[in-house]
């Protein structure tokens, strides 16, 4: 028999090291290096793996011309269009954010257009799977569920069944006897997932695999699930909201960074049809800190209301500053901006910022928003209702362009926005809404707060 060795593998990034280290050499975290032994490849490893040939790519089929539609048309509009026979997919998020109920919606949609879905559950029970099968109107004919963590058992199964959908859920609770350590570990997650892999590529059947996060936000196990993987989808939102939003942050077939937004109700995940309508629904009428933002993050404009609070600080103590759903950094430089530019006196204030409908947002169009909402808190001045803010600012207080104007002022216009500050460089002329170009700060403040 072949030798065992020992490696130390990290948590994080699946990088490995012959001997145990406080931090890990390749990604720079600490304490996320453990022990697995290695196993020689045995019989069964490679009993997947395709006997291939090279062919002329002229002969290569386009799968992306065979897509399919899973049923629920702002999941197939996040996924560039639907599933692609063949590939691999990992839908991530925190525990009982809905992973389970979106892919047994997803299951039953495929099985009852296109024929035999197979949901693996190595978490819940049949019995529980049916229930909630029930409540999502989800049982027909040609889904058939298995309960089943053994890794290789569910691979002969899948060849067996030849479904055109295999849903894993999860991918954490899989494991293959050949490798020692306990499921959940790094070396049973890479393992398993490479055996889908291969399955998937090799039968053009499309697998989708449900993950779990640590609280740090991350994928449990190695980033090497991400790598392998065709796309990554991730759930965002707040558990105890009904609000849920799907984001891909991955996708071998199509754009990044598009959203899904969703509404947990007593049947299901059910997409929500006007997001924008939905987000400034709770919104507050003239009130000083709230200002909204077309925002737009892969193809879809969505409008956001940016809220801020600034109240004196504690004398003598120093001030805070807290944001929920945008990047801290970039806030701060936004905060020292006002400062040096505009002489607010932010020194002596704590800041909170917050995006209301707890989504989490990246672009840099947000910025001139985030600084007129503390502008329009500190000086309690509140900012026009039909007028949204737009654009990127810079160090020295210019405001840079943006790209989708064109979309983000029709959503505005859609939802009866009357205006829109916007980087005078974007400024075309023929605008469906009043436009107000700025090239400053200075000037955007002037407009919005300052009368
Ligand atoms: P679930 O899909 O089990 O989460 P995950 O697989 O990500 O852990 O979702 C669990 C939560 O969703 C649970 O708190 C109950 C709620 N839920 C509904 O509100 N409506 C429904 O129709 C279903 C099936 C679940
Ligand atoms: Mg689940």
């Amino acid at each position: 028999m072949a030798k065992k060795t020992v490696v130390f593998v990290c948590q994080e990034c699946g990088a490995e090291s012959p001997r145990w280290m406080g931090k890990c050499p390749v990604c720079g975290e600490w304490n996320t290096l453990v022990e697995e032994t290695v196993q020689p490849a045995g019989k069964n490893a490679h009993a997947w793996v395709v006997k291939s040939k090279p062919l002329p790519l002229t002969q290569i089929e386009n799968t992306a011309e065979s897509r399919f539609s899973t049923g629920i048309a702002e999941l197939d509009r996040v996924l560039g269009g639907g599933l692609v026979p063949g590939c691999l997919g990992l839908v991530g998020g925190d525990p009982g954010i809905g992973k389970s109920t979106l892919l047994l919606q997803v299951a039953s949609g495929v099985a009852r257009k296109l024929g035999r879905v197979l949901y693996v559950t190595g978490e819940e029970s049949l019995a529980q799977l049916k229930l909630r099968a029930l409540r999502l109107d989800a049982v027909c004919e040609e889904l058939i569920v298995v309960s089943e963590a053994n890794t290789n058992t569910i691979c002969q199964i899948i060849s067996d069944e030849k479904p055109v959908l295999v849903i894993v859920d999860s991918i954490q609770t899989m494991f293959v006897e050949e490798v020692p350590s306990p499921p959940g570990s790094v070396g049973q997650v890479r393992e398993s997932t490479g055996r889908f892999l291969q399955l998937a590529k090799g039968s053009g059947i499309c697998i989708l695999l449900v993950g779990h996060v640590t609280k740090g936000g991350t994928l449990a196990g190695p980033k090497v699930l991400e790598h392998a993987v065709d796309f990554v989808l991730y759930f965002e939102g707040e558990v105890h909201t009904s609000f849920r939003i799907v984001r891909s942050v991955k996708n071998r077939f199509g754009s990044t960074h598009e959203i899904a937004i969703f509404e947990m109700s007593e049947r299901g995940l059910l997409p929500v049809a006007n997001p924008s309508q939905f987000l400034l629904s709770q919104r507050p009428e003239q009130s000083p800190g709230s200002v909204v933002v077309p925002y737009m993050e892969g193809t879809r404009p969505l409008l956001v209301e940016v809220q801020a609070l600034v109240a004196p600080a504690p004398f003598g103590g120093t001030p805070r500053r807290q944001t929920t759903g945008v990047d801290y950094q970039r806030f701060s430089i936004i905060l020292a901006v006002l400062e040096k530019r505009q002489g607010y006196p932010l020194q002596s204030h704590d800041v909170f910022l917050n995006i209301a409908g707890g989504l989490k947002l990246q672009e840099p169009a947000l910025d001139l928003g985030m600084a007129v909402a503390v502008a329009s808190s500190i000086s309690n001045v509140s900012v026009n209702p039909l007028c949204a803010v737009l654009g990127e600012v810079g160090l020295v207080g210019e405001i840079r362009a943006v790209r989708g104007m064109e979309q983000r002022l029709a959503e505005l216009n859609r939802l009866g926005f009357e205006s829109c500050i916007i980087p005078s460089t974007n400024v075309q002329g023929h605008e469906p809404i009043k436009v107000y170009g700025v090239s400053t700060i200075q000037e955007a403040l002037r407009i919005a707060v300052r009368g």
